[in-house]
């Protein structure tokens, strides 16, 4: 009652307002006033209906609040506590449901709307409600046949698929079933939805499939509909895996869609971008980003009239954009990056005047900047980024008033960076990093709003440039890979710079400019020609902020300074001459993580509190003069991942500590004096793939390991070059998983880095030195698929166990230059992954078995100096080896020996060699042939699958250099990465 008067109320006073207001003639007045009381003499009547009706029951029918009841009780109330919102993230405490009891109307409940007058439940909102559970098709919840809106977003369903009766609810308008892990297939009922105004299925469980009939007929029947989301789960992107909706979008027919938004971004819908996506005339939003269309965006683009956001970027769209895309007079947001259009930038973008977002990044774009683009007035972002555009920038930029950021690298642009550029008054980054520009005006009227400027690997030449360095509000300044220097006397104060990255150019001392850098928190002036000690000033320094230094690749000379740097995080000071002890206060840097300060000059011992630094994750001295015994690394923390010690005079033995290591993935204690015996106990470490020993003073034999773990994951194992004897540990070996299983195959592990997930910080890479078929090389990264076991120049006796057979993925093993007898065994001819064998040096004897030519893929086989006789086996990859895998040996004949069988002097005995060397130049071999030989049959792999210590957090990371590795490999690499992108 009460509402109904105070409706008429309400409605008197508009219809008098209205009256002044559109000073409507005294008639038509007359003839609203009439409306006016007729419409409230029906309310009047109706609302005492339903006043009577309320005296006689609840506000809310008993079947509704029965239907509301038993639904509740079909879900159990889950204890997670957060709704994970892609933009904000909400905290539940108390889930709605506990309000619903018989006691109360249930039009009271939270999250359930009556209508006014009938009292049915037309609202249920029943998002982020800590539902756990399935719904069963025969549900309570069907029974609401009066709802408009039903929100079960960000629920659990548990993976059950959406109930086919959803179907019932014909009076739905909007349905949001998103974020609710619901999986399978979206039922055909939806589309008997005739009403529904908005629908949501984003982000479900991995598996929702949308067939092409069920999305023909949600389009072709459901003409109310406004938007339509269907954005899989954002985790599952990141994997790129994004298969996960099937099916490609339908030619739907021409009809009168009203859909407003469209956004299946990153579905894996797929197939050729249909002529008919013009049919969607009315849209607003078309979000296609990220699926799997191909051929080139349709004519019928141009009929879309109304668009304001189109957005295609991650396709394989191809060709020329149509020009009909410049009737899209309402665009303010397009994307096309990550495409293969190609051409040049057409002109007809001039006509989208209402553009401030476009992106045409990351496509064969050419020809030079498109001066029309200058003149889009409201733009505000503008990427125009990895295309191959060349020529100067044109200098009439000053119409982009509300540009914030430009970003045009790697591109082949050059001349003069214009001057109007950085005069746009909202301009704040600034990408021209990767061209060919040559230089800045000298004098330059820059905004001072501007934070980041790159203009790292271009030609910029001479000094620091003048023109920048009143740069007031500048925090991140890449200027690396420029041919510039500093002027000494240059002012330069850059207030607020945290991020300064000089690295590749031709700095000659520290820049002095530094003292005033007081928020620095990130500094790379690696690889310039600083020479010298590093001065005073920069060792008083107090830099509380600065995470990452990087001092790598110059010539300082002297001690290392005690830095006052707290905080750091990163620290590398490789490739320098840097001398006398290690200070102990980088021992205060409570945070440092990673500590490269391999290949200087560095003596003494190193300070010991180093085993006990607990965040720090790589340690390399590889290649200085440390000496006394190693620290208890790992004492007080099992933060370590990598310790490189590689090339050092430490003595004594291996701390126990390292058993605490559990993370460590590399230890490399190669080229010290070590004198130690075996340490078995290392292999409880699980994460361990690296193990290197090699050159110091180990002894004794290879005793079996103690627990049930034995270097599980043990790829390169190299203990050559020591005093180890006894017979060649076939049980060790018998427990390397690693090398059992072939990780190659296994790509599930390998995740690619996206460019948004590269740290701030570099990675760093680990790399080992082995030797590889013959030769010294250091790995820059090590692949996985390089499993190694080299035991050469030891005082291994007996013979070589046939066990070895089942290190399936084993790709070199060098066991040379040792006493070992017996045959050679055949089994060793299952080794079907190796690619260098080197038996030589020891006293094997009889034929070398006919199995070994089915090692496809045997790139060197050394098998001199042994006792070997018979005929040597024909075929396959024994065809390309000459005569110095065989050389020294008691009685071997056929090719490549000129010597052939059956015509050998039986009485014939070979002479005893005198020494090494001279047999050496007997048979005509050395390495370096051995070399030469196979660089041109099956090639050194280098870099492969890569085992990469990214600077947050490790992870397998991939990448691989082109023409290095065999063919084979090489495609099913990129088919795996074609898999991942
Ligand atoms: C579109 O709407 C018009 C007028 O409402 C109607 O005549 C026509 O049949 C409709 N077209 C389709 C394909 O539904
Ligand atoms: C849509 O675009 C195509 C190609 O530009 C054109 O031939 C067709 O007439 C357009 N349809 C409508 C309804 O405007
Ligand atoms: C290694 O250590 C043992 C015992 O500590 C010692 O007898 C031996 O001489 C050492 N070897 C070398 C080469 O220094």
């Amino acid at each position: 009652m009460f509402l109904s008067l105070y409706i008429t109320i309400m409605m008197i006073d508009f219809a008098t307002t209205s009256y002044y207001l559109l000073k409507i003639s005294k008639k038509n007045m007359g003839i609203l006033f009439l409306f006016y009381s007729l419409v409230c003499i029906f309310l009047i009547v109706s609302d005492s209906f339903t006043s009577s009706s309320v005296m006689m029951h609840h506000l809310c029918s008993p079947t509704e609040a029965f239907a509301l009841l038993h639904f509740k009780q079909s879900f159990q109330i889950s204890d997670f506590r957060r709704c994970l919102d892609v933009t904000d993230l909400q905290y539940v405490d108390i889930p709605k449901t506990k309000s619903w009891n018989e006691g109360r109307d249930c039009c009271s409940w939270d999250g359930v709307t009556c209508d006014l007058f009938t009292g049915h439940v037309i609202e249920l909102d029943l998002g982020c409600s800590l539902l756990n559970g399935a719904i069963h098709p025969n549900s309570s919840l069907f029974q609401l046949h009066h709802l408009h809106t039903l929100n079960l977003a960000y629920n659990d369903f548990n993976i059950s698929s959406i109930p086919h009766s959803i179907g019932r609810l014909t009076n739905l308008r909007h349905l949001n079933l998103s974020r609710s892990s619901f999986s399978g297939k979206i039922p055909t009922e939806i589309s008997h939805l005739f009403n529904l105004v908005s629908l949501d299925l984003s982000d479900n469980y991995d598996g929702l499939q949308l067939d092409e009939t069920t999305f023909e007929t949600i389009l072709q029947n459901l003409t109310n509909l406004e938007s339509f989301f269907l954005v899989p789960k954002l985790e599952n992107l990141k994997l790129g895996d994004n298969d996960l909706l099937k099916g490609v979008l339908p030619k739907i027919h021409p009809s009168n869609t009203t859909l407003l938004e469209l956004d299946i971004s990153n579905s894996g819908i797929s197939g050729e971008l249909p002529d008919s996506i013009g049919t969607f005339s009315s849209l607003d939003i078309l979000n296609l980003k990220g699926c799997q269309f191909s051929g080139s965006i349709p004519d019928s683009i141009g009929n879309i009239t109304q668009i304001r956001y189109l957005d295609f970027s991650y396709y394989h769209l191809t060709g020329h954009i149509p020009s009909t895309i410049s009737k899209l007079k309402h665009l303010t947001i397009l994307g096309l990056s990550s495409n293969s259009f190609s051409g040049e930038i057409p002109d007809y973008f001039s006509n989208l005047q209402e553009l401030s977002y476009l992106d045409l990044s990351n496509n064969s774009f050419i020809g030079s900047f498109p001066s029309t683009i200058v003149s889009l007035t409201h733009l505000q972002h503008l990427h125009l980024s990895s295309n191959s555009l060349s020529g100067p920038l044109p200098n009439n930029f000053s119409m982009l008033q509300k540009l914030t950021q430009l970003g045009l690298w790697n591109n082949s642009l050059n001349g003069i960076i214009p001057s109007s550029l950085f005069s746009l008054p909202l301009l704040g980054e600034l990408w021209l990093n990767n061209n060919r520009f040559s230089g800045l005006p000298n004098e330059l009227k820059i905004n001072p709003n501007f934070e980041r400027l790159s203009l790292s690997h271009n030609q910029l030449s001479d000094f620091f440039p003048q023109s920048l360095v009143n740069l007031t509000n500048l925090s991140n300044l890449d200027l690396s890979s420029n041919n510039i220097t500093i002027d000494e006397g240059i002012q330069i104060t850059f207030p607020s710079l945290q991020i300064l990255k000089l690295s590749s150019c031709e700095l000659k001392e520290f820049p002095h400019f530094l003292t005033n850098g007081k928020r620095l928190l990130f500094l790379d002036i690696s690889n310039n020609k600083i020479r010298g000690k590093i001065p005073n000033w920069f060792r008083g320094i107090r830099w509380d902020n600065l995470r990452y230094l990087n001092l790598s690749h110059n010539s300082l000379t002297g001690h290392l300074p005690q830095f006052h740097f707290h905080n750091l995080e990163f620290l590398d000071l490789k490739f320098n001459s840097l001398q006398g002890p290690l200070p102990s206060s980088i021992c205060n840097m409570n945070d440092l993580e990673f500590l490269d300060i391999s290949r200087n000059n560095f003596s003494n011992s190193i300070p010991s509190c180093l085993g006990s630094m607990s965040s720090l994750k790589v340690l390399d001295l590889r290649r200085n003069n440390f000496t006394g015994s190693i620290p208890p690394l790992c004492a007080k923390s099992t933060s370590l991942i990598t310790i490189v010690l590689n090339d050092n005079q430490f003595e004594g033995t291996l701390p126990f500590s390292l058993i605490n290591c559990s993370n460590l993935e590399v230890a490399d204690m190669g080229n010290n004096a070590i004198n130690d015996t075996f340490p078995a106990w290392l292999g409880t470490l699980e994460e361990l793939q690296v193990l290197i020993l090699k050159s110091n003073l180990f002894h004794g034999p290879i005793s079996s390991c103690q627990s049930t773990l034995c270097f599980p994951e043990l790829r390169i194992f190299d203990l050559s070059h020591n005093q180890f004897s006894g017979s060649l540990p076939a049980k060790v070996f018998g427990n390397f998983k690693a090398m059992i299983k072939l990780d190659g195959e296994d790509t599930g592990k390998i995740r690619y880095m996206e460019p948004d997930m590269i740290p701030l910080y570099t990675s760093y890479e680990d790399s080992v030195s082995l030797v590889i078929k013959g030769q010294d090389i250091e790995l820059e990264r090590i692949s996985t698929i390089m499993t190694t076991i080299d035991l050469s120049s030891n005082h291994f006796e007996g013979v070589i166990p046939k066990t070895l057979k089942d290190l399936s993925s084993l790709w070199l093993l060098n066991l040379s230059h040792n006493n070992l007898i017996g045959h050679i065994p055949m089994e060793l001819g299952q080794l079907n992954k190796l690619e260098a064998l080197d038996l030589s040096w020891n006293r094997l004897t009889g034929k070398i078995p006919r199995e070994l030519t089915t090692m496809k893929f045997l790139a060197v086989l050394n098998l001199s100096q042994n006792l070997l006789i018979g005929s040597i086996p024909q075929g396959l990859q024994f065809n390309t080896f000459e005569n110095d895998s065989y050389g020294g040996n008691l009685d071997l004949c056929g090719p490549p020996l000129s010597k052939q069988c059956g015509t050998s002097d039986s009485s014939h005995v070979p002479q005893p060699l005198e020494s090494e060397d001279e047999s050496y130049f007997f048979c005509g071999f050395t390495w370096e042939s051995v070399v030469i030989g196979y660089s041109f049959g099956l090639v050194v792999g280098t870099v492969v699958w890569s085992l990469v210590f990214k600077y947050r957090k490790p992870e397998w990371f991939v990448e691989f250099f082109e023409g290095i590795y065999p063919k084979k490999m090489r495609r099913s690499m990129k088919r795996a990465q074609r898999r991942q992108t």
